[in-house]
C-alpha cells in the first residue's frame, strides 16, 4: 500500500517575462471564476475542473506528435508524458464522480466549457506552446492549493471522510481501509508532479534553466487502469 509522496506547497514559478505574466494573469482570472462559482463545494469543484484539466495533456500530445512528424524529429519523451497526464486527470474525474454528483447546470457548464477551452487551448498551443505549458503549470499550482483546502475541509469534519472509492484504491494502490483523505493526498501529489513537469517544459521551450528542486515525485499508479470485473 502506498502513502502519498511529500508535496512541497511553496513551489511557485515567478513570472519573468510577458509570456509568463499572460499565463499567470489568465490563471488568476480563472481561479476567481472558480472560487465564485463553487465556493467550498470541493467535490463538485473537483469534478468540473478535472473535466478541464484532462484537456491540455491531450492537446499538447497531439500537437507535439504532429510537430515531430513534420520535422521528423524525436519527441524527447514528451508525447507519452502528456498523454499520461491526460489519462491521470481523467482518473481524477472518474474518482470524484464516485464522491459527488454534478447538477444538471454543472453538466451544461462542462459541455460549454469543453468547447471553448479545447479550442482556445489548441489555438494557444499553436501560437505559443511555451505559454500553454506555463498556463498548465500555474493551473496545477492552483490545483495543489484547492486540494489542500479540501484536506482542511475533511480534517475539520465539515465534509465527511468517506471510504475511498474502489476505482481509486485500485488506481493508486491504496489499502482496503483507505479513505477520501488518502485519495485527496495522492491526487494532490499528482497535481504537484504535473505542475513541475509543465513549468519544466515551459522553461525548456524558453531556453531557460529548469530548477532541479522543482521535481515533485509522482505517486505510483496501476499499470492497468481497468479493474478486473
Ligand atoms: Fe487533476
Ligand atoms: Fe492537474
Amino acid at each position: 500500500m502506498q502513502t502519498a509522496p511529500f508535496v512541497d506547497l511553496s513551489v511557485h514559478h515567478k513570472p519573468v517575462d510577458f509570456s509568463d505574466r499572460v499565463a499567470f494573469g489568465f490563471t488568476k482570472a480563472m481561479r476567481f471564476c472558480a472560487d465564485t462559482f463553487f465556493a467550498k463545494r470541493y467535490g463538485h469543484r473537483a469534478i468540473v475542473l478535472e473535466t478541464v484539466a484532462a484537456v491540455p495533456g491531450m492537446v499538447g500530445a497531439t500537437l507535439t506528435h504532429l510537430k515531430c512528424l513534420r520535422r521528423m524529429c524525436d519527441d524527447q519523451g514528451w508525447i507519452r508524458t502528456l498523454m499520461e497526464e491526460a489519462e491521470n486527470e481523467r482518473m481524477h474525474l472518474m474518482t470524484f464522480i464516485e464522491v459527488a454528483h454534478p447538477t444538471l447546470f454543472e453538466r451544461l457548464v462542462i459541455l460549454a466549457v469543453q468547447w471553448v477551452f479545447y479550442l482556445a487551448f489548441f489555438g494557444l498551443y499553436l501560437v505559443s506552446a511555451r505559454t500553454a505549458h506555463r498556463v498548465v503549470g500555474y493551473f496545477e499550482e492552483e490545483a495543489v492549493v484547492s486540494y489542500t483546502l479540501y484536506l482542511e475541509e475533511l480534517d475539520s469534519g465539515r465534509s465527511p471522510d468517506l471510504p475511498a472509492p474502489e476505482i481509486a484504491r485500485h488506481y493508486w494502490k491504496l489499502g482496503a481501509d483507505a479513505t477520501l483523505r488518502d485519495v485527496v493526498l495522492v491526487v494532490r501529489a499528482d497535481e504537484a508532479h504535473h505542475r513541475d513537469v509543465n513549468h519544466g517544459f515551459a522553461c525548456e521551450l524558453a531556453g531557460r534553466e529548469v530548477d532541479p528542486a522543482h521535481h515533485a515525485p509522482y505517486p505510483e499508479h496501476a499499470d492497468d487502469i481497468r479493474m478486473a470485473a
